[in-house]
């Protein structure tokens, strides 16, 4: 691994949430890169900071110092519009609790980020056809998220998260309301894409046995991170 090899790297990021409570401390000068083609696991305590981490990575949410070279652009320093415009392009985000838009079909859910970057209809259409079919949901295209399983729901938010060949997945507890067999289902689904599509994949997990299975490893502690196991073969 080299430094060409960093997609993303963030450095000397802080964030206190202020308001009516007392100040939450919660990242206090994480640095952290992520190269191309990789899978880092961050895991942490509950409260620990791990969403609100991959929600600056993300540029989801703005660090209060600290800066987010993605290549060669800092997301920090972006307008909001400029910063929705790159997260499209570039960034696909899976969450705990799906968010998927219960009014579309899985198939609408899939193509909606294709339609946000002004892509033409047929094109879309026929690559969110592909990944849920790569995702095995090949029958359920036409399913509203309510008409699928928790673990099916989850799938959709990955092919969705995949349909503007991001350069990097941001997952955070993906399979955290999944049984072991779904766990296992959507795990092997991240790693397949990962070698498929060559995307890099930030996984958040309070799971130690998921973590097991990634080359690197981070833990973030008293709003720091520090590297548990980095194993670049
Ligand atoms: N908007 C907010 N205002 C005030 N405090 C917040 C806010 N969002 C989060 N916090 C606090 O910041 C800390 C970190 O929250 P965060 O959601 O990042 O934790 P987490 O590691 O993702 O936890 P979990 O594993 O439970 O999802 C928590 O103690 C939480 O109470
Ligand atoms: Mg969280």
């Amino acid at each position: 691994m080299t430094n060409n090899d960093i997609l993303l790297h963030a450095e000397g990021i802080h964030k206190t949430y202020s308001g009516k409570t007392e100040p939450v401390n919660v990242l206090q000068g994480v640095d952290i890169a992520i190269h191309r083609d990789d899978i880092t696991a961050i895991v942490g305590a509950s409260g620990s900071g791990k969403s609100t981490l991959l929600h600056i990575l993300g540029g989801l949410d703005r660090p209060d110092k600290g800066t987010i070279r993605f290549r060669k652009n800092d997301i920090a320093q972006m307008d909001d519009e400029a910063l929705a415009r790159f997260r499209n392009r570039n960034i696909g985000f899976v969450f705990q609790f799906h968010h998927l838009l219960p009014e579309f079909t899985a198939l609408e859910n899939v193509f909606m980020p294709g339609l946000i970057a002004g892509k033409p209809m047929p094109e879309i259409r026929k690559r969110a056809e592909h990944l849920l079919d790569e995702t095995g949901l090949k029958d359920r295209m036409d399913h509203r998220p309510t008409e699928l399983s928790g673990g099916e729901q989850q799938r959709v938010a990955v092919a969705r998260a995949l349909m503007n060949e991001p350069e990097i997945i941001m997952a955070d507890e993906p399979t955290g309301n999944l049984d072991e067999r779904n766990t296992e289902k959507l795990l092997d689904l991240l790693l397949a894409l990962k070698t498929k599509e060559g995307t890099a994949i930030v996984l958040i997990t309070h799971d130690y046995r998921i973590a097991g299975i990634t080359p690197s490893v981070y833990e973030l502690k008293e709003g720091k991170l520090t590297a548990n196991k980095v194993n670049h073969s």
